[in-house]
């Protein structure tokens, strides 16, 4: 399937699932300010590019998809609380606290987070005979949580404010709060399509380089990068002295070790040979990214 008829699909199931009838229609209309906002659909698109790449039915991993969006999603508008980031614009529009309140921006991602758990749970009963479906589910519950992505960003709130850590604990922040979704995303895709533990391997190595070489790359941008291509505030990292490559390493660094991740990423996927088309192109457009 080309990557432009799976984007079709991630947005068309997307607007289906928020237009339930069944949620009361103002939370609807506060999850979907977000959720329709656009945003690169990394995430999903990756999940359903990795389990292309191994040859299994895109459909059928579909609700994994645009569940991993939708956890994405609400971590977005909560990383934007005033309590967390304090950030007024994403996905360039007033984030969502800003046009709905702070209760309702708390409650939006309440309701993505557990929505997603629900249209995961609800596709793997459908799929009870695939044990490897569920494997799906764990890898993206894995990512998002206590041990992935809300373990990084209590990790990076410890760290703000204060004297700049060490590189490993940098590296610890990052691994978790954006790269264990990533990585969850193309672990996901490769259990729904009945990878065996090579490719899991591989895709959890490319995941976890992948994801450090995303994170370096919006922190480079948080200082370089320009507010109409990115859609939301920069120099935000400086001004809450978070701990960020380019704090710790200064640009040029930065740099240096974006491409080294780079490197590590395009390694992992020597397994899958030509069949990693997309993977090696998302690791130059992310290199050379603007937004
Ligand atoms: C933003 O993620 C948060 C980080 C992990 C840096 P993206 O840059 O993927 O945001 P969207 O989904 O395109 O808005
Ligand atoms: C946040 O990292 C990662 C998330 C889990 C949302 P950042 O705080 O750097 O993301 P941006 O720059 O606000 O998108
Ligand atoms: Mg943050
Ligand atoms: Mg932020
Ligand atoms: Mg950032």
């Amino acid at each position: 399937m080309s990557a432009e008829q799976m984007s079709a699909l991630i947005e068309r199931r997307l607007q289906a699932y928020l237009s339930d009838a069944r949620i009361p229609p103002h939370l609807a209309e506060v999850m979907a300010y977000s959720v329709m906002a656009g945003g690169k659909r990394l995430r999903p698109r990756m999940l359903l590019a990795a389990c292309d790449m191994l040859h299994g039915d895109v459909e059928r991993a579909l609700p994994l998809a645009c569940a991993i969006e939708m956890i994405h999603t609400y971590s977005l508008i909560h990383d934007d609380l005033p309590c967390m980031d304090n950030d007024d614009y994403r996905r360039g529009k007033p984030t969502n606290h800003k046009v709905y309140g702070e209760g309702f921006a708390v409650l939006a991602g309440d309701g993505l987070l557990s929505y997603a758990f629900e249209i995961m749970l609800e596709a793997a009963l459908a799929n009870a005979n695939d044990s490897a479906y569920l494997k799906a589910v764990d890898a993206v519950a894995k990512g998002a949580g206590v041990h992935g992505m809300v373990a990084g960003q209590a990790c990076d709130l410890v760290n703000e404010r204060q004297p700049a850590g060490d590189a490993q604990t940098l590296r610890h922040i990052h691994e978790n709060k954006t790269g264990a979704m990533l990585k969850a995303a193309v672990c996901a895709g490769g259990y729904a399509a009945g990878g065996d533990e090579t490719a899991i391997r591989a895709l959890e190595d490319f995941g976890t380089a992948y994801g450090l070489l995303f994170q370096i790359t919006d922190d480079i941008l948080d200082v370089e990068g320009d507010f109409a291509r990115m859609g939301k505030t920069l120099g935000k990292d400086a001004s809450a002295d978070k701990l960020t490559y380019v704090r710790l390493f200064g640009l040029e660094t930065a740099r240096e070790k974006a491409q080294a991740a780079a490197c590590d990423a395009r390694a992992a996927l020597a397994v899958f040979e030509d069949r990693a088309a997309f993977f090696l192109a998302l690791i130059d457009q992310t290199l050379a990214r603007k937004s």
